[in-house]
């Protein structure tokens, strides 16, 4: 992506979703966004649960108009977004994780998660997506923070995030909504590393 300049700047082009990238990790594997994802994509973005989950608009459109818009957005996702898919290892899409808000002066990123299908929940598919997008972006990147916000009654989503290390930061309120911020600086990200290291 071109407009990502986190210090290293031999990431750049790494980290151009445009481009084929394949990021394994130890049950999942991120990579680009397809044409061919679209029907899963839609379907999670109409799934009032998901959308509940994920404090998300519930989609309304068809699905022609959908593939439609989503045939251009792939092109090009604009500045300061990575989207990746989630594929299992026997190649099946089970969700998305996306790096976003990418703020180049701080350093800091957001990461988004779903594992729209539900088959592939609670058996840690979305802790090893997490883990492994951190993984890449702070070994790739100079990224210096990643912190996310999941509404304060998602306990799943927050135990997935505090297995990959995040913690509680903050808290918001939008729309009658409740969020907690969670974070993961670089150092806590570099000590869990050595620490998994020397066991
Ligand atoms: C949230 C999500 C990404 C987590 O991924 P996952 O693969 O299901 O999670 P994991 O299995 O890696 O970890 C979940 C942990 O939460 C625990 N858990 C499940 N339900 C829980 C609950 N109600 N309270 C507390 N912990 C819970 C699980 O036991 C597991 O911990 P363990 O491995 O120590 O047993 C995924 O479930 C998802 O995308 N859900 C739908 C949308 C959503 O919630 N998105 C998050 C938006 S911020």
């Amino acid at each position: 992506m071109k407009s990502l300049r986190f210090r290293k700047s031999s990431t750049l082009s790494r980290l151009d979703p445009a481009k084929p990238i394949q990021i394994n990790g130890e049950k999942v594997i991120l990579r680009e966004k397809r044409v061919s994802d679209a029907r899963d994509d839609y379907n999670w973005q109409k799934d009032p649960e998901l959308s509940r989950l994920d404090s998300a608009p519930q989609l309304t459109i068809s699905f022609p108009l959908y593939l439609l818009e989503y045939t251009e957005i792939i092109k090009d996702f604009g500045p300061g977004r990575f989207p990746l898919a989630i594929d299992t290892f026997d190649g099946r899409h089970i969700g998305n994780c996306t790096c976003y808000d990418i703020n180049e002066f701080k350093r800091e990123a957001q990461i988004g998660i779903m594992v729209g299908d539900r088959d592939y929940w609670n058996s840690g598919y979305g802790t090893d997506a997490i883990k492994t997008i951190l993984d890449y972006l702070f070994l790739k990147t100079d990224l210096r923070r990643a912190y996310l916000k999941t509404l304060d009654w998602n306990l799943r989503a927050q135990a997935c995030f505090k297995k990959c290390g995040f913690s509680a930061c903050g808290h918001i309120s939008s729309n009658g909504s409740h969020f907690i911020v969670m974070d993961l600086t670089r150092r806590q990200w570099e000590k869990r590393k050595d620490g998994a290291k020397n066991e």
